[in-house]
């Protein structure tokens, strides 16, 4: 199937960033958010990150000019009904994912493949929830979207080749690297990163070492660009803890435990670089 026109619903870190590399990529993009501000803010944001790339000669100007004017925003979700592609960035939380499945649906046309950039939802759960779970995947961006090459392709267990195939195309267009996974908590990326960052939070719970010794330690030790703890912050605390949560009830194993202290931060409001407090203090 071609794709020319894609529906990104969520204007938050991912759906932004997602809008970018796809307009760059010659997708026309339509934006959709419940918040003007948010989709305000996701323009904002392509538009910094975009001329960061032409000020870096990584694009030129024609070509940022080209992706600015390939993206139109909407904050009605009817308005997806024509696109070929459908991608939901929302929050993090199934009830979420599901209303907007259902209130998108009725609009869709039957060939529409419609996906969800979820980090650990069952995608065979969520497809249950829609009228095409053979046209449902999980389409895994990582963050910063612009910069990092992979994206996970997760199949529900109804997904068919056809739909499989057409967004492994689209990975390749946007000159990105596709891992495909099956439907399993966390999928490949998280099931292995989170258990990671929770394993850092516990070496400072239980006061092996301090923040910035835990974090020089995995950066200067084995090479990570980031400090797991940072990596938390630049993730959200909220998210890691949403992860393994989903770890811990999805494969019924007390090594996914949370840690006391990930969930204390959380409590706290203490979200990481959004709420300008997570490991480290941005204010
Ligand atoms: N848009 C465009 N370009 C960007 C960008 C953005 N949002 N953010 C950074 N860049 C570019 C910079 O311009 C820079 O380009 P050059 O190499 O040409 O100079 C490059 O990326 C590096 O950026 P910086 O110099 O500003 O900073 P840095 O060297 O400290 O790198 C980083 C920043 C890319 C975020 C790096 O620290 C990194 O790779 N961190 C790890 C990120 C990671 O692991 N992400 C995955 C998280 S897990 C996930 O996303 C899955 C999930 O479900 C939770």
């Amino acid at each position: 199937m071609d794709i020319t026109r894609v529906g990104i619903v969520g204007a938050g870190q991912m759906g932004s960033g997602i809008a970018h590399v796809f307009a760059l990529a010659g997708y026309d993009i339509l934006l959709n958010d419940i918040d003007q501000t948010a989709l305000d803010k996701a323009i904002e944001t392509v538009t910094r990150n975009l001329d960061r790339q032409v000020s870096k000669e990584k694009i030129s100007q024609e070509e940022r000019d080209g992706a600015l004017g390939r993206i139109a925003t909407t904050l009605e979700l009817s308005d997806l009904g024509g696109m070929d592609l459908v991608i939901e960035a929302a929050t993090e939380r199934e009830a979420v994912k599901v209303a907007i499945f259902e209130e998108l649906v009725p609009h869709l046309k039957p060939e529409t493949i419609l996906t969800s950039n979820t980090s650990s939802i069952s995608i065979t759960r969520l497809a249950s929830r829609t009228d095409r779970p053979e046209k449902f995947m999980g389409f895994h961006f990582m963050n910063p979207v612009p910069v990092m090459q992979l994206v996970e392709l997760i199949r529900g267990i109804a997904t068919d080749e056809a739909t499989y195939k057409t967004l492994l195309g689209v990975v390749e267009a946007l000159g990105k690297t596709a891992a495909s996974s099956e439907d399993f908590p966390a999928f490949i990326v998280n099931r292995i990163l989170m258990p990671m960052i929770n394993e850092a939070v516990y070496t400072l719970y239980e006061g092996v070492g301090s923040v910035s010794s835990i974090d020089s330690a995995m950066r200067l030790g084995t090479n990570h660009p980031m400090g797991p703890l940072e990596l938390a912050d630049f993730i959200g605390l909220d998210t890691c803890l949403a992860i393994m949560n989903v770890l811990h009830d999805g494969l019924a194993d007390t090594k996914y435990r949370p840690c006391p202290l990930l969930t204390k931060y959380v409590e706290a409001g203490w979200l990481g670089r959004k709420t300008d407090r997570g490991f480290y203090d941005y204010r």
